[in-house]
């Protein structure tokens, strides 16, 4: 049992060894395996195939795994660190000190987006971009797109998504309207609307955060714990809803085989849903 714990509230120390244990796992070629495994899984639901990790019910358990995993592979270089979360409703400008230089670094420079500050600059030698879709070896962000500003989601908006008492809704992709999954994965309806919430966190980050790659920019985690943070909160707030689908879809419906009800394992891992409602068996948040 370890503490996840709000990043603005880290001391200096703690912040150091988290970046070095994330230069660490870089440096051992670990990192990049998670980058690749996320990209493999990022099925969008106009594809064929099983999408255990976006546009379907089980975004949160998946992501869940998936950050344990990479908790797993830091606290293996230096057991007192943990994924601390970015709560974007509250640390909203690019001049918060997230973005500092001796924490993520800033924004990407005018042209080519490349970062140019802090632990992860290109110039500094540590963070090469092993995997991607486009070119380009370094890291690139575009905070709050000033060429055409976004807003990061307020916690009015997060509010709503969590006074829904419904888990997800069918057809359980990236069209379902209402249900907190999707409310909070953020896949709207178009227009202004088009990104909500985890979606428009990636999209206000810019750069490599946006599509199949983004967690070559490690404030992936922290966004990532903090949508996990918000899952909790709505158990809580509706201790009766739970997980849905409950039960493996008939095969007459079109999603049968490609999402995940409550006790079908998802892949890579071979975890169920179910295995992972309950964090307090792994960490708590502070
Ligand atoms: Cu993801
Ligand atoms: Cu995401």
């Amino acid at each position: 049992m370890y503490i996840r714990k709000n990043q603005r509230d880290l001391t200096r120390t703690e912040k150091k060894r988290l970046v070095d244990a994330l230069l660490q796992v870089k440096r051992s070629g670990k990192y990049d395996e998670f980058v690749r495994t996320h990209g493999q899984y990022y099925v969008p639901d106009a594809e064929e195939g099983p999408r255990p990790a976006h546009m379907t019910p089980s975004f949160f358990p998946w992501h869940r795994r998936f950050l344990l995993e990479f908790e797993r592979a830091l606290q293996a270089v230096d057991s007192g660190v943990s994924i601390p979360y970015w709560d974007w409703t509250a640390d909203r400008t690019p001049a918060s000190s997230l973005w500092a230089e001796d924490f993520m670094g800033g924004t990407g420079r005018t042209g080519d987006r490349q970062v140019t500050t802090g632990p992860f600059a290109y110039a500094n030698g540590n963070w090469r971009i092993n995997s991607r879709i486009t070119d380009g070896t370094y890291l690139t962000r575009d905070l709050g797109r000033p060429s055409d500003p976004i807003a990061l989601p307020t916690r009015a908006e997060v509010s709503r998504a969590l006074s829904d008492p419904v888990y997800d809704t069918a057809p359980w992709d990236s069209t379902s309207v209402g249900g907190f999954r999707n409310t909070i994965e953020g896949w709207g309806t178009g227009g202004a609307e088009r990104w909500v919430n985890h979606n428009r966190v990636h999209r206000w980050v810019g750069g490599l955060m946006v599509g199949a790659t983004s967690p070559n920019d490690p404030v992936f985690w922290l966004h990532h714990a903090f949508i996990d943070l918000l899952w909790t909160r709505w158990q809580r707030a509706h201790p009766r809803s739970g997980y849905l689908p409950r039960r493996r879809l008939p095969a007459s419906d079109p999603q049968a085989g490609r999402i995940f009800s409550l006790d079908e394992p998802m892949p890579p891992w071979d975890v169920k849903p179910s295995q992972l409602m309950d964090h307090e068996r792994f960490y708590r948040y502070a």
